[in-house]
C-alpha cells in the first residue's frame, strides 16, 4: 500500500482575493465543484489491485484542521492520521515529521507526498505514473515527478534527464535537480531539452526519506524527532510539540534534500498539470471556450476574449463587455480587476494591502 500525505499549509497569496491567509486556495473550489484540497485526496483514494491507497495522512497547522475534517467529510473520504505543525515550517520539517510517524510503524511504508493545491484532470492517467514509479522506489530511490516545461518558469524545481525518456514512462534516473533557477538559468534548460518541471510530488520509502535527511539535512533530525515523539493527540489530532519544532529550521525538501541527493528517479507525467499560480493559471485550468472566455458564479461575458470573470458572490453580478485580456474576481469583500498578464503581480497588490493595515 501506499499513504498518501498531503501537504496543506500554505497560504497562498497570489489567488487574492479568493484564497485568503485564513482560507487558502486549497480549501476552495478553483475550478469545478470540489475544493483542491477535497480533489487531491480523491486522486489518492481507494485504488484497484495495482495500486492500494491507505487513508491520506494530512498535515497542516491548527487553523485549518476543522476544515480538513469538515472537507474530508463532505468528499466522503476517511482521514488517516492529521498531524498538526505548531507553525509552518516549509516542507523540508513537514515531510520528515511524515516519514518518522510512519516509519515507528513500518520503515518500508512508502509514501506519496503531495501538494493539495494541484489541478491534475486525469486521474487514471495520473495514478498510472505513480504505479510506475514504485519500481524506482522498490530500488531505493525517491521518486519524483517531471513535467514537460512550457516556459522558462523560475517558481519551480527542474530535473535534469540521465538519459532520453522512452516511451512507455518509465522511470529514468536524474542526473541533478535544479530547484527555483534564475531566469537565464532557467531559459538554458528548457532550451536545453533534457529537462523536465518538478510537479512537487514525492514517491519515497518512509526509511530512504529519514536517511536522506539524516545524511543532507542532519539539523532538522533532533528537532523534527522530538516533536513527532512529543506528540499529543488531541481531538483526534496529532500536534507536533511546538518547543522542539520551533528549532526546525525553516526550509523545503527541495532546497535541503532534493538538490543533494544521489538517488532520485523521474517519472515523467504528461497528462494535465497545473500549480495555479496565479490568475492566469486558473483561467487555462477552467476550461476557457473558443473565444478564450472562462465565466463561473453569477458572471456574463459580452464579446470578450481571453478573459476570466468570477463571481464568488451570488449577490454580486459580475458582467465583462468587450473585455480582452482581463482578469475579474468579485467576491463578498474585494473586487479584482487586472490585465491578465499581469496576474503575478496580486500577490504584490497583497502585501500593498497587507502594509495598508
Ligand atoms: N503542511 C505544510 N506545512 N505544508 C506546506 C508548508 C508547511 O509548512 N509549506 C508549504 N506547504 C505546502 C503548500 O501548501 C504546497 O501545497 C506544497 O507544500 C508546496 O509548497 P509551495 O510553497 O507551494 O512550494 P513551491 O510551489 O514554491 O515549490 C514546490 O512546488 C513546485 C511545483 O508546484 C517545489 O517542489 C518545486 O520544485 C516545484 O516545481
Ligand atoms: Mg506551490
Amino acid at each position: 500500500t501506499i499513504t498518501p500525505v498531503l501537504l496543506c499549509g500554505g497560504s497562498g497569496t497570489r489567488l487574492w482575493p479568493l484564497s485568503r491567509k485564513s482560507y487558502p486556495k486549497q480549501f476552495v473550489p478553483m475550478t469545478g465543484t470540489e475544493t483542491l484540497f477535497q480533489a487531491s485526496a480523491r486522486r489518492f483514494s481507494g485504488g484497484d489491485e495495482d495500486l492500494v491507497f491507505t487513508a491520506p495522512m494530512v498535515l497542516t497547522n491548527s487553523d485549518f484542521r476543522f476544515i480538513v475534517t469538515e472537507q474530508l467529510a463532505e468528499a466522503g473520504i476517511d482521514p488517516g492520521e492529521i498531524l498538526i505543525e505548531p507553525e509552518g515550517r516549509n516542507t523540508a520539517p513537514a515531510i520528515l515529521a511524515a516519514a518518522l510517524r510512519l516509519a515507528a510503524t513500518d520503515p518500508e511504508a512508502i509514501l506519496l507526498v503531495a501538494p493539495s493545491d494541484h489541478v491534475v484532470p486525469d486521474i487514471p492517467a495520473f495514478r498510472a505514473a505513480v504505479a510506475r514509479g514504485l519500481s524506482a522506489v522498490r530500488a531505493g530511490d525517491m521518486v519524483t515527478f517531471g513535467i514537460v516545461p512550457t516556459r522558462p518558469e523560475t517558481g519551480y524545481g527542474y530535473l535534469e534527464l540521465s538519459g532520453p525518456l522512452d516511451a512507455s514512462g518509465a522511470p529514468l534516473a536524474l542526473s541533478r535537480f535544479v530547484e527555483k533557477p534564475d531566469a537565464d538559468r532557467a531559459a538554458e534548460m528548457v532550451a536545453a531539452g533534457n529537462y523536465l518541471w518538478n510537479a512537487g510530488i514525492f514517491l519515497l520509502r518512509a526509511g530512504d526519506a529519514i536517511a536522506a535527511f539524516d545524511a543532507f539535512a542532519p539539523q532538522l533530525m533532533a528537532p523534527v524527532r522530538a516533536a513527532v515523539e512529543e506528540a499529543k493527540t488531541d481531538l483526534g489530532f496529532l500536534r507536533l510539540a511546538p518547543e522542539p519544532w520551533q528549532q526546525a529550521e525553516d526550509v523545503s525538501i527541495d532546497y535541503a534534500v532534493m538538490e543533494k541527493a544521489a538517488n532520485l528517479s523521474v517519472v515523467p507525467f504528461t497528462g494535465g498539470w497545473s500549480d495555479l499560480g496565479g490568475w492566469d493559471a486558473v483561467w487555462q485550468a477552467s476550461a476557457p471556450d473558443a473565444e478564450g472566455v472562462a465565466t463561473s458564479g453569477e458572471a456574463t461575458a459580452i464579446d470578450c476574449r481571453n478573459t476570466l470573470l468570477r463571481s464568488e458572490n451570488d449577490q454580486v453580478e459580475v458582467v465583462g463587455i468587450g473585455l480582452d485580456n482581463i482578469l475579474a474576481v468579485a467576491t463578498g469583500d474585494a473586487v479584482l480587476v487586472a490585465d491578465m498578464s499581469r496576474a503575478q503581480e496580486v500577490k504584490t497588490a497583497v502585501a500593498l494591502l497587507k502594509e495598508k493595515g
